[in-house]
């Protein structure tokens, strides 16, 4: 990954819909973070499967515009879709790349009519900052978040917190179907 000296960056920060040509650079960014615990690992197959769900933020350096982090946006019901993905370069962090990141999941959220956002993370103070609020994940998860988690590998003893924002002025959308229930698979209780 080129990273620009730190002194170099202006902090002038911007976010797109992910191209094709930055899979490589999400790849390396999720799996340093990874590596660091932070996240789960994320197959370059996966990335590109979902890269529609994908923005990229970049910064500014005096020779142009660098790769500054990633994050992604999962729809799953009518009525939530996930921020995951989320990883900011590790020598640009704390100068906004996240916080602008989500707001791009928030703004796509809004467009499509989805009116709640969540989150799995370590970092609650983050997301916090973002007008996200801790929830109870014994009881207060949607069922479509329990489905996902059933798939994860670290379903058992999964120390992640769950966050939530509701999307003001977003309405639950009037003909939502109930969503199918998760499926416990055998030897989980
Ligand atoms: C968590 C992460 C996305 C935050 O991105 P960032 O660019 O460093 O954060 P920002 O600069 O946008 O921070 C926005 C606000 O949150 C605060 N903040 C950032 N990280 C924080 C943390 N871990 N705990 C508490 N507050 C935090 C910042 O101080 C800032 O506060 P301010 O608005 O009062 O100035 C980034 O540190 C990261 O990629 N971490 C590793 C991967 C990870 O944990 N991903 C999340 C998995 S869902």
């Amino acid at each position: 990954m080129i990273k620009a000296p730190v002194s170099a960056v202006s902090h002038v920060i911007t976010v797109r819909p992910a191209k094709s040509e930055d899979v490589p650079l999400i790849f390396e960014n999720i799996g340093y973070w990874a590596g660091q615990g932070k996240m789960l690992v994320r197959p370059m197959q996966n990335i590109f499967e979902n890269l529609r769900d994908f923005f990229v933020a970049e910064i500014e350096t005096p020779t142009g515009k660098e790769f500054a982090g990633n994050g992604a946006l999962h729809i799953l019901w009518g009525d939530i879709a996930e921020v995951r993905g989320l990883a900011v370069r590790p020598d640009i962090m704390t100068k906004g790349v996240g916080k602008k990141l989500v707001e791009a999941c928030e703004a796509e959220a809004r467009r499509i009519g989805i009116p709640t956002l969540f989150a799995w993370t370590y970092s609650v103070g983050f997301f916090e900052k973002c007008g996200f609020t801790l929830i109870d994940k014994s009881k207060d998860l949607h069922p479509r978040v329990w489905s996902e988690c059933l798939r994860c590998p670290f379903f058992v003893g999964c120390n992640e917190n769950g966050v939530a924002k509701r999307l003001e002025g977003i309405p639950i959308p009037h003909n939502l179907p109930e969503p199918p229930p998760a499926q416990v698979p055998p030897g989980i209780r």
